[in-house]
Parts: C-alpha cells; structure tokens; sequence
C-alpha cells in the first residue's frame, strides 16, 4: 500500500536499516547501524565448521567471518583499553578516515601495462573490436555536443535493453558505470555496518572489499574440489544481508544451473545478486528468475561479451520496486552521454553479439583441449577464460616465464586454497601464442 511504511513492508525490505530508507539523501549515508555488536548467540557461524569441512578437504575449509573477534576475545581487549591513547577509536585531524578503512585491505584490480606489446590475456577482456555501432554511436553522440548533463536514467539503454532481454520493461533495470558500481550501489544500499555478506570462495575477491569498505563482515561458502556449492550456501543468518554468485564464477568459468539457484534465493534470508558478467558465453544464464523472486538481483556488464571493458557500463535486473530503491543510492549522472550511446549501440547489435560469442567458445575449446593435452588440470569453462592447474610445475614461474615472453595471464593464489592460473580466451594468434610459450616453459 503506498505510504504505508509499516511492518509488513519493512519485513519484506532489505533495503535495511531503516534509517537510510528514511533518509532525504541516501546516496551520502555510508554509515548504515552503527554499534551493532551483535549478540553472543548470533556472532556464531550461520553452518558449523565441522560439517562444511566435511564436503572438502581439510585445507579448503575456509568459513572465517571477517572482522568477527568473537565472544572469547572480546574480555581479552577489554583488558587492553586503559592503555590505548585517548583517541584511538576517534577520527583525527591526520587520520579523518573511518576505522573501517585502516582496517581493510584494498582491492587489487589485474595488472593494466600501458604501453609495451603484451599479448594481454590476463582480465578477462574481449580481443576483438566492439560493435562497429558502437563508434557510429559515440561519434554522433559527441558531435550533437556534450555541455549538458547526460539522462540521469539512461532511459535509452534501458528500454533496447529490455526489448532485447525479453523484460517487461525499462524499470526493470538500473544502469551503472561498470558492473564494479552496480556492486557497489547494492552493497551500499543492503548492507551496514556489523551486518555480513556471503560469498563463495575462491571467486571475486572485490565482493569482500566492498563489505570491508562499509565496516561490515562477510563469510564464505567453500566450493568443493569439483566447484559445487554445498547447500550451507543458503543457509540462513540473522546478520545476513546480502548473498553474491558470480554464475559463471571467477576463477574457475564454472556454472550453478539456474534451478539451483533458484533454491539458494529461496532458503537464504536476504537477496541474492546472481553476478552474471561472463553469462553471454554459457549454456544458462538467470535472468528469468528475477521475474519469480524480487530476492533475485541480475548483474551484467558490457566489458566483457560486448567488448566494452574500456567504456565502463553495466547493468542490473531486478523486479521495478527493488530497482526504485537501487535509485536513490547512485550518483545523478552515473553514466555519462557517450556511453550511453555506445552502450545502447551495443545492446541493439544481436548478430555481432552471437558472432562474438561462437569464435570465443570455439577458442576456448582448442585452449582447453590443448592445456589438457600440455600436462594441465582444466576446470571445464562456461566464461571467456579458462582455470588450469599443473600437478608438479610452478604457477608463479610459469606465469613469470610467460611475462618475459611479453605475455600476461593471470596468477591466482587463493590462501587455504591453491594457485593455478587463469587464461582469458584472446584470438586464435594470441591462444596460439600462449600455447607455444606454455609448451617451450614446461
Ligand atoms: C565476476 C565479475 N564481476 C564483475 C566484474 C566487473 O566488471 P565491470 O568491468 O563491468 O566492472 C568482473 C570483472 O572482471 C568480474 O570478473
């Protein structure tokens, strides 16, 4: 009922606390609840250890809650109070920062050369051109002038989107600078301080960073050996606020099929943001589960499959009144004119899209089949990259002796984990590259 705040539609809202759904200017409020430490019995871990432990091997077991001390602790650093300067938990005039910030770590981004002849295989970007549309777009974008501010909603992308998506409609989607933002805006908007993500792990480390950033805590569910997802994935926490599955994942291009997904949205306790932005390259994808459940949240991105990682747009899909909220969190002009010409541009272009796509996966496929042949345990892929693993040689050196040779892959070492190293899918001549080199290195 509209202006109805009351209880019911607040049990239904996980644009929690209260407070910045109330705000008149939520996009400034970083500060969610504060204080919230938290109970004893809900500081407990939301599956106990033990039992989750048993679905991998001892050293995968990884469900530590971040930034959690714990019950036992806590008498221990009381004891230490009286000896801390006067201003330790206060902002200073030298540190103004919140102490949310000292604590966490920053997010380390793929390396990004400028300049040099590197064959480039190492963020997951799309070796081909963009959408010829694209650059017809922009340009004329640009020659029709850019001295006003750009449309606050992107309202041409949103609508080509959602005829092409098959949605009911433009207010079904939000649009951003980059999926990065659209990640951000829904932690912003769900989750506060003291309150916990989940995550699965190993898989996109910038989903820890950005609870971090807000002072919250997250927790991980272990992928087994063969890149499952137990059902301690959904389980229910009352701290819980947000749940993310990059599908396909990163590292390893592996795919949750939709139905089980859906089983995770409806047994979790909060929203699931289902991170689709390798989905173009799969068998599946989810979006039609946002229609079924406003607990689903979509993420796409125009970086990878449209080519577009330099331009910066991506996109979420959601049921209009989740988008609503979603809206009061961005930043007025998030997306500028030019890319959302370009990216309205792209959108439209189906048949490049399909192109795009055939000549990734048939790369992927001689990739795979010759790492297998190279000594190589590859995790079959459903994304443009491909998580490989060679029983006895050294990640770190090969992916060293490859960056001699002016090629980038990615080293990946995932603490009570392992390493391995993740190849994006380039052109033929780059795979070619790759391969030759792999060959010569091992
Ligand atoms: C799983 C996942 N989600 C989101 C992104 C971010 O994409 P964007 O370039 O749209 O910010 C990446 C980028 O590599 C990714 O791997």
């Amino acid at each position: 009922m509209k202006g109805d705040t009351g209880s019911a539609e607040s049990r239904e809202s996980p644009f929690a606390p209260p407070k910045v759904a109330k705000t008149q200017n939520p996009k400034h409020n970083f500060h969610g609840v504060k204080g919230d430490t938290g109970s004893a019995a809900s500081r407990e871990l939301p599956f106990a250890p033990p039992k989750v432990a048993q679905t991998q091997k001892p050293k995968h077991n990884f469900h530590g809650v971040k930034g959690d001390t714990g019950s036992a602790d806590f008498p221990f650093l009381l004891a230490y109070l009286p000896f801390l300067p006067k201003d330790a938990f206060r902002m200073s005039r030298s540190n103004p920062f919140r102490p949310a910030l000292a604590k966490m770590q920053p997010y380390v981004p793929g390396e990004q050369p400028q300049g040099g002849k590197f064959i480039k295989l190492n963020t997951n970007e799309n070796p081909y051109p963009a959408p010829p549309a694209v650059t017809e777009a922009i340009k004329s974008a640009a020659t029709a002038g850019l001295q006003r501010y750009p449309d606050p909603v992107a309202s041409a992308f949103r609508r080509r989107a959602a005829e092409v998506l098959d949605l009911p409609g433009p207010e079904w989607i939000l649009a951003g600078n980059g999926s990065d933002e659209i990640l951000t805006i829904l932690v912003r908007a769900m989750v506060g301080e003291g309150q916990r993500l989940r995550l699965p792990y190993p898989s996109y480390i910038l989903y820890r960073t950005l609870a971090d950033i807000q002072g919250a805590q997250w927790e991980q569910t272990a992928f087994s050996p063969d890149w499952q997802l137990p059902a301690a994935f959904g389980h229910s926490d009352d701290r819980l606020r947000l749940a993310f599955l990059p599908n396909p994942n990163s590292p390893s291009g592996t795919v949750i099929p939709p139905d089980q997904v859906l089983q995770f949205a409806q047994t979790l306790p909060c929203p699931l943001v289902v991170d689709e932005a390798y989905a173009d390259f799969a068998d599946t994808h989810c979006l039609d589960l946002v229609r079924q459940s406003d607990q689903v949240f979509v993420t796409r991105t125009l970086s990878k499959s449209y080519a577009l990682a330099g331009l910066r747009f991506g996109f979420v899909v959601a049921q209009p009144h989740r988008i609503a909220e979603l809206q009061k969190i961005k930043d007025s002009y998030n997306c500028d004119t030019l890319s959302i010409a370009a990216a309205t541009a792209a959108i439209g272009s189906t048949e490049w899209l399909a192109d795009n796509v055939a000549k990734i996966r048939a790369t992927r496929g001689r990739m795979e089949q010759r790492l297998a042949e190279l000594g190589f345990h590859v995790t079959p892929s459903q994304a443009n990259f491909v998580w490989c693993q060679h029983p006895d040689k050294s990640h770190k050196l090969i992916y060293e002796h490859l960056k001699q040779s002016q090629i980038l892959v990615r080293y990946m070492d995932f603490p009570d984990w392992g390493d391995g190293l993740r190849i994006s899918v380039g052109t033929d001549d780059q795979a070619d590259a790759c391969l030759l080199m792999l060959s010569q290195v091992l």
